[in-house]
């Protein structure tokens, strides 16, 4: 007979939600939107489809959506279009730069990521055969002294920060960010800032370190999860001109460029709706609501909620009587078809934590949290 409890050799959210997709079910594990793209983006997409767009575009992206993502960040900093790249997702420019590195820096480097980590920021490290360290948050703020010592110790070039972020939606702040950018200058590394969830935040939008185009950093984003079109496989990173050429002579033999006719469609879209404003307030405002409410539920079965100010996820440790993410994700599907993530898949420290992902309808919503009730009260 097989052991239920028999763990996966590949990615636990793979392995949760595939048991959805074969079995049925609630699936609170892979961080896909239950909701629908904006109505419009679908009719223009229509629309562009029957135009003359359907070769290769220009490697560094859209002119207009180039143009759009400048005009974007023009609150911050001025761009020069040149340092913009538009990637297939968030996920190409992640990988794209860390080939960047290793041809900077050889084999002979680890990267660094702030535990729980986001899967890509550790496998990236695990396939191209360099280091990987997790560093460990103290009450969920970053020990600087600790942190030098390891940035010397390990020999980090790279150090990815995600913000808010994912699995645990922490929003890093502006001094904390600022000291990351000056230990960078100092220790010489790199920081990698994914703001995927940018625009998802609860209260206050997070902060930007975007002062100027500091040669440190290296800013992506994406529009997978903004605008609800994960499948579409659009996003984008600016970076100083310094790195660009090289980047580019990479990108030119790996990804080549992104979908011509997704990205006419997003630029029209952003065009004709102000930068998604209306569709990315509601969508805010939802996933607010979301967070809140499981936080009122789970709290009042003995869940520990970390201080968490943006994002897709409520990460969360399991109330005393259990303590096993992976049995109690394996329990729970059995006993009530919802699929979770166990916390161990973001870090080893985390054996007692689950991850759910509460961009969901409402229904999901609630049918979800009352069966998870049912299951905990058991
Ligand atoms: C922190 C983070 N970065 C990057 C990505 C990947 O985004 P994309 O769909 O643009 O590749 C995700 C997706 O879940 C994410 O959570």
């Amino acid at each position: 007979m097989t052991n239920k409890y028999q763990k996966p050799t590949g990615s636990y959210i793979s392995f949760m939600s595939n048991k959805v997709k074969t079995y049925g079910g609630i699936n609170l594990a892979q961080g896909i939107p239950g909701f629908q793209p904006p109505a419009k983006l679908i009719e223009i997409l229509q629309e562009v489809s029957r135009e003359n767009i359907h070769q290769y575009p220009a490697g560094n992206g859209n002119l207009k959506l180039q143009q759009l993502i400048q005009q974007h960040y023009a609150q911050y900093l001025s761009l020069d279009l040149k340092d913009i790249m538009v990637t297939q997702g968030a996920t190409e420019a992640l990988s794209l730069l860390y080939t960047y590195f290793t041809g900077k820096f050889g084999k002979d480097f680890s990267a660094l990521a702030f535990s729980p980590v986001y899967e890509s920021y550790k496998h990236l490290p695990r396939i191209f055969n360099t280091g990987f360290s997790e560093f460990q948050l103290e009450n969920n703020e970053i020990d600087f002294d600790k942190l030098k010592q390891t940035i010397v110790q390990d020999n980090v070039k790279v150090v990815f920060i995600s913000s808010p972020g994912n699995p645990y939606g922490k929003m890093f702040t502006k001094p904390e960010l600022d000291t990351l950018l000056k230990l960078a200058e100092e220790l010489d590394f790199y920081i990698l800032f994914d703001a995927v969830y940018k625009e998802l935040y609860f209260e206050e939008a997070p902060y930007q370190p975007l002062e100027s185009l500091n040669p440190r950093l290296f800013y992506i984003n994406s529009f997978s999860k903004m605008l609800s079109v994960t499948g579409w496989r659009i996003g984008y990173f600016f970076a100083h001109p310094e790195h660009m050429e090289a980047i580019k002579s990479i990108h030119d033999y790996t990804g080549l460029c992104a979908s011509s006719v997704m990205q006419e469609a997003i630029a029209e879209y952003l065009v004709q709706h102000n930068y998604g404003a209306n569709y990315i307030e509601n969508l805010r405002e939802r996933l607010k609501k979301n967070f809140a409410y499981f936080r009122e539920e789970l709290l009042k079965l003995d869940f520990y909620i970390p201080e968490t100010h943006g994002g897709y996820f409520v990460w969360t440790r399991l109330p005393e009587q259990f303590n096993d993410g992976f049995k109690f994700a394996i329990d729970l599907y059995e006993q009530e078809k919802v699929a979770v993530i166990p916390g161990e898949h973001f870090s080893a420290h985390a054996q007692n934590y689950i991850r759910l992902n509460i961009a969901r309808e409402d229904e999901e919503i609630n049918e979800g949290i009352k069966h998870i009730q049912r299951f905990v009260k058991r």
